[in-house]
């Protein structure tokens, strides 16, 4: 039999340890560039961030933001894809891209998703036909996609729920399900697989199923099944347990984890990578984040408010005109933030700046032998600082 080294698309290079905390500085080298770790990973569910053109999404300095296999299988569907030669041309998105292999979106967003062995069944909200999304489908999709990194097709169960023997088949599920994801990949040395840790809250699951998936050596490590409502000890305690024994060379990526708070304490726990809706959804209902807080642009007090949405950001949205931003003040956004979608979409681009420049800070502090205090800096600017 002959071994076959398993592929991967992507190189790893670990900056700097933290000397105190189990943060790590890593340069991440992928198909379309290089990204820089810890980072955040903004959500471009239909092939677009909600209200940014990509132009204006690579101008918040995202080199990697996430599309979902499950939109883009259902539309623009695979033929289209396979005949415009994937993701990364349907969006004129020359940076990279990473896919969410589908049946966590499906699971949360149609309640009447049914799991079985074979994959998740749902109905077709365009037409309501049946249709089933197999590991082997989803991979499938993935590599018409051509995303730079495809995620396994997992069995996902919420944290809070109380049936222990569901979780555990769950997390046995995933297990086989990476092995089906594997087999079917088509494309590892363009495409890197991630493999989804499960387990809920239970940390011996946990610890079993990263030692199962660390096993199969894929390029990636996320770990999923998390910021489903949970106490932040416990989610804490998944982190801490996962990293604990991941291999240091790999990337580590928490799902669906966006509250700048969450990331900067997982960061500290020894994860690099995060992706949430977050940032840009809450941009639609008129809040900006910053580090003194997120405030309601909706709210009165802005009217006559001609300040920058963050003073000192350096984004489009805030850079004054004689630096080649749009010099945006809160009282416009106000002005239309409830009627229009232009208050949104500048919102957006502040918002997902904000977060990718938080990262950069973190990613400072850590090369520089400084979280800690920044970590300190942070939690008292949010907390204790003038707003
Ligand atoms: N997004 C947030 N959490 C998860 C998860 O556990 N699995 C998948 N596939 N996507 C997620
Ligand atoms: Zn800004």
């Amino acid at each position: 039999m002959v071994l076959r080294p398993p592929a991967s698309a992507l190189k790893f290079d670990l900056v700097t340890k933290c000397a105190t905390t189990k943060a790590r500085a890593a340069t991440l080298h992928l198909p379309h560039g290089p990204v820089q770790l810890p980072m955040f990973m903004p959500v471009a569910t239909q092939a677009s961030l909600k209200g940014l053109t990509p132009k204006q999404l690579e101008d918040t300095s995202c080199r990697l933001c996430l599309n979902n296999t499950y939109h883009l299988g259902l539309k623009p569907g695979q033929q289209t894809l396979d005949a415009i030669g994937g993701a990364h041309k349907l969006q004129s998105w020359p940076h990279n891209i990473l896919t969410d292999s589908g049946g966590f979106q499906m699971v949360s967003l149609l309640k009447l998703a049914q799991v079985t062995e074979e994959g998740v069944r749902f109905l077709s909200p365009h037409d309501g036909t049946p249709m089933l999304l197999t590991p082997e489908h989803s991979i499938s999709l993935q590599n018409s996609i051509g995303s730079d990194i495809i995620m396994q097709l997992d069995d996902v169960i919420a944290t809070t729920s109380p049936d222990h023997a569901r979780i555990k088949e769950a997390m046995h599920r995933s297990i086989r399900w990476l092995d089906r994801c594997i087999a079917a990949h088509r494309n590892p040395s363009t495409q890197n697989l991630f493999c989804i840790i499960q387990g809920g809250l239970d940390l011996d699951l946990r610890a079993e199923c990263t030692q199962q998936m660390v096993a199969r050596d894929t390029p990636g490590i996320a770990i999923g099944g998390l910021s489903g409502g949970e106490a932040k000890d416990l989610y804490c305690k998944v982190v801490h347990t996962c990293t604990s024994l991941l291999p240091d060379l790999k990337p580590r990526y928490v799902m669906g984890v966006g509250y700048p708070e969450d990331i900067l304490v997982s960061v500290a726990l020894g994860a690099d990578m995060f992706d949430c809706v977050w940032p840009t959804r809450t941009a639609r209902f008129g809040n900006a984040i910053t580090g003194t807080g997120t405030f309601n642009l909706r709210h009165a007090a802005y009217a006559n408010d001609f300040r920058p949405v963050e003073e000192g950001c350096n984004c489009t949205c805030c850079r004054p005109e004689s630096e080649g931003g749009l010099g945006i003040t809160r009282a416009y956004i106000h002005h239309v933030a409830a009627k229009e979608t232009a208050g949104a979409h500048l919102l957006s681009m502040h918002n997902v700046h904000h977060l990718l420049d938080l990262m950069r800070g973190a990613r400072e502090a850590i090369v520089e032998q400084r979280y800690p205090a920044f970590l300190v800096d942070y939690f008292h600017g949010m907390y204790a600082g003038d707003k």
